[in-house]
């Protein structure tokens, strides 16, 4: 049986989203660098670029906000149903709870663009309002109630610890989730836009993407590189640990990327933020250990396995008390904007999207009936 490709190298469709020079370690939504956004946008600011395909002027950007704010609470038997499934994989009960959002949601089913794009703003905030909720009712805390005087990085955090967030840890949430936004035709955004090909609403595609999210060698790396992380527990035996997951022909993860043959973009930033973070907090373990595995990856370097993002994001959320059950979730709040983009995008010219696969097996065989069989 063939291992298959994994439709490596397949351009799919053209986008005018976000494009990804993985040769130049480059990244680009809607034109902007990366690097430019992470230091000067907000995470509204770049969903409001996602979506709308223009940097917001104040006057949009604002009634942008607005929006955002106003749809920030779930409904009460959202809570409930979180309730109830609170024992799940968290990406189970995020799936879970945005599938009740958008199903109590009469205004969400139609799959064109007037109607699919207030919905998904009003999914960029509630994604996080999920989010938050359901680390409260796994803790058993009671939800918090959003506040609409905080921007959607603080009032997650809000919502998340039930106390209002430092101005410089809601910076760096903000920052995460500007790297997050979008990354062109990754899993979980061709499952949305598999989903848009079939003329299925907004949610059921968003529904689609979390799902697709939630697998460790997409969205779920940054929680496996935490537990490398502990498992080491001393800078010092880091070469030896990464060494015999290699021999034992382990993938490292955090390590390598489709895309990306060189350093990721986004982990440069974030690798700037974890040792400074460590630093300033008097916790550089952490970080040590990152770098010695980093070192001990650099001989794969020649063959294009570089840190990615989810490398040192891990680090970053455990030094903001963010438990590594959350990783993935917070994963899904950063991504919203580019899911809901390329669901649009998908709606504008659609064509079902539906490959082939050869097929290997038996032609000819003849049906037994079922006393017959050994
Ligand atoms: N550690 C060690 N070796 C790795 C590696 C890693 N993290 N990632 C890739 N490689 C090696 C493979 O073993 C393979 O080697 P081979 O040619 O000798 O067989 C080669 O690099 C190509 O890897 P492959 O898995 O075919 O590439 P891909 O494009 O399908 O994989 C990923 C991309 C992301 C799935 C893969 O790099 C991976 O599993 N990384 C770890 C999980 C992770 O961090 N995911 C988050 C992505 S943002």
């Amino acid at each position: 049986m063939s291992s298959g490709t994994g439709l490596k190298g397949v351009v799919l469709d053209e986008t005018r989203i976000s494009l990804i020079d993985g040769d130049a370690g480059k990244l680009v939504y809607r034109g902007y660098n990366i690097h430019d956004l992470a230091h000067r946008a907000s995470f509204e600011e770049v969903s409001y670029l996602l979506l709308y395909g223009a940097l917001p002027t104040r006057t949009e950007l604002s009634a942008f906000e607005g929006e955002l704010k106003n749809s920030r609470a779930i409904p009460e038997s959202v809570v409930e149903i979180i309730d109830r499934v609170k024992a799940a994989h968290p990406m189970d009960i995020l799936r879970t709870a945005i599938s009740a959002v958008v199903g109590l949601d009469e205004n969400s089913h139609e799959a064109k663009a007037e109607v699919a794009l207030p919905v998904g703003v009003r999914l960029i905030s509630q994604v996080a309002t999920v989010v938050a909720t359901m680390h409260r009712l796994r803790n058993g805390l009671e939800p918090v109630t959003p506040r609409d005087d905080l921007s959607h990085a603080a009032n997650f955090l809000y919502m998340m610890f039930g106390k209002e967030p430092a101005a410089e840890h809601a910076q760096i949430i903000d920052l995460d989730l500007v790297l997050h936004a979008e990354h062109s035709s990754n899993a979980s955004a061709f499952a949305a836009r598999v989903a848009a090909g079939t003329a299925a609403d907004i949610g059921s595609c968003i529904v689609a993407a979390i799902a697709t999210l939630k697998g460790p060698l997409h969205g779920g790396a940054a929680e496996a590189v935490q537990k490398t992380v502990e498992e080491i527990g001393d800078p010092q035996k880091a070469i030896d640990y990464i060494e015999e997951r290699i021999k034992a022909g382990e993938k490292v993860m955090g390590f390598g990327h489709r895309v990306y043959k060189t350093d990721d973009p986004r982990g440069q930033e974030l690798r700037g933020v974890a040792r400074d973070l460590g630093n300033k907090m008097g916790e550089n373990t952490w970080f040590q250990i990152l770098q010695e595995i980093e070192r001990a990856m650099e001989p794969y370097r020649s063959k294009g396995i570089y840190p990615n993002v989810d490398f040192y994001a891990g680090a970053v959320y455990s030094l903001l008390g963010i438990p590594e059950e959350q990783f993935i979730p917070m994963f899904a709040v950063g991504r919203m904007p580019g899911w809901v983009a390329h669901v649009l995008e998908q709606y504008e010219d659609n064509v079902l999207i539906r490959p082939l696969l050869e097929y290997t097996g038996p032609r000819h065989l003849r049906y037994k009936p079922i006393g017959e069989r050994a």
